[in-house]
């Protein structure tokens, strides 16, 4: 199967209906060809979208990634890089680990992705947590000059309330065109927040992180990831054999405001899996029982 293209917002970018997040790609233990093939295999099933974070691994996963990109032979339009800049690990010259949205943070941030990622721009470049010590107007300007500069693309944020959205999106000249948020059968926070309706108000699809819970829906035995996986088993036979994740994606998937999870296995034959969920078709009454099943409850 070979999945389609959707835009993100009414300026764009167009990314893949699944994107694939490289959090993990340090413990994946993968050679630089394992992770060439994995691209790939990849960009084979149409996942052309790709998630990043200037930490992840410690610091480490993009420069793995651009190690192999550079080696991939791959067009570099023809994917989309997605990362993100404003968390501070602990390092020697910073004891604590901490926020920091300066504009300094943020454009040097942003030149140590393009390197470690071996390309000369990023297609969407998010905050990645609302900082409290936020001066929107200072990522604003920091937003203006990568977009001047044509280092990055699109702007975006993750993990941000409705309320530091509006904000954030009040101090800009252009729109905001997600905001990646957690979000699963497991995870509904972001319905109840808020978060998910303004998406839909603006027109912009959110992103989906940890789809799968971070992997807890099939190792952890909860009383809800229990209910669940009783309920997703059931539903996935009343599909015609559907497995756990393909129905656990496609419940997120139904939504009308279009969600875009990101994927994070490394294992190809499971992001196989994972993207027949565009397949299938959930009824309402389905949708409405895995919502019973995490909640524990009955809808009121
Ligand atoms: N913006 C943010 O704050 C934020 C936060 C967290 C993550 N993210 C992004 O979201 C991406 C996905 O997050 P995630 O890695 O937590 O996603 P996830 O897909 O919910 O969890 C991935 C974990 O589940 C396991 N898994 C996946 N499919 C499985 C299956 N069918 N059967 C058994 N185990 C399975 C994987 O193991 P295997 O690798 O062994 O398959 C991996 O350990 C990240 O890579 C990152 O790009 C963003």
């Amino acid at each position: 199967m070979h999945i389609p293209k959707m835009l993100m917002a009414k300026e764009g970018p167009e990314f893949s209906r699944i994107v694939q997040g490289f959090w993990r790609l340090a413990d994946w233990n993968k050679t630089k060809q394992e992770t060439i093939e994995f691209i790939h295999g990849c960009l084979e099933l149409g996942i052309t979208t790709f998630d990043h974070a200037d930490i992840y691994g410690e610091y480490r996963c993009e420069n793995l990634f651009g190690e192999a990109w550079a080696d991939a032979l791959i067009d570099r339009q023809s994917v989309q890089i997605v990362t993100k800049c404003g968390i501070q690990l602990i390092t020697p010259e910073h004891p604590n680990k901490s926020y920091n949205t300066s504009e300094k943070h943020i454009l040097l941030s942003v030149d140590n992705s393009l390197r470690n990622l071996r390309t000369d721009y990023i297609d969407l470049l998010l905050i990645h947590r609302p900082d409290p010590l936020m001066n929107a107007r200072e990522v604003a300007s920091a937003f203006s000059k990568l977009r001047g500069s044509g280092k990055v693309k699109h702007f975006g944020v993750s993990n941000f309330l409705p309320c530091q959205f509006e904000l954030m999106a009040s101090a800009m000249d252009f729109p905001l065109i997600t905001n990646q948020i957690e979000y699963s059968v497991l995870n509904m926070e972001a319905q109840a927040d808020g978060s998910v309706d303004l998406c839909q108000k603006r027109g912009i699809a959110p992103m989906a992180w940890s789809p799968f819970g971070g992997g807890r829906l099939f190792t952890d035995h909860t009383e809800q990831i229990d209910r669940l996986t009783k309920t997703l088993r059931r539903i996935g036979e009343e599909m015609g054999g559907a497995s756990i994740d393909q129905v656990a994606l496609a419940w997120i998937l139904k939504h009308p405001v279009h969600f875009v999870p990101v994927l994070g296995s490394g294992k190809i034959e499971r992001v196989q899996s994972a993207v027949r969920s565009l397949e299938l078709s959930m009824t309402r009454d389905q949708w409405f029982s895995i919502w019973e099943a995490s909640n524990g409850r009955d809808i009121p």
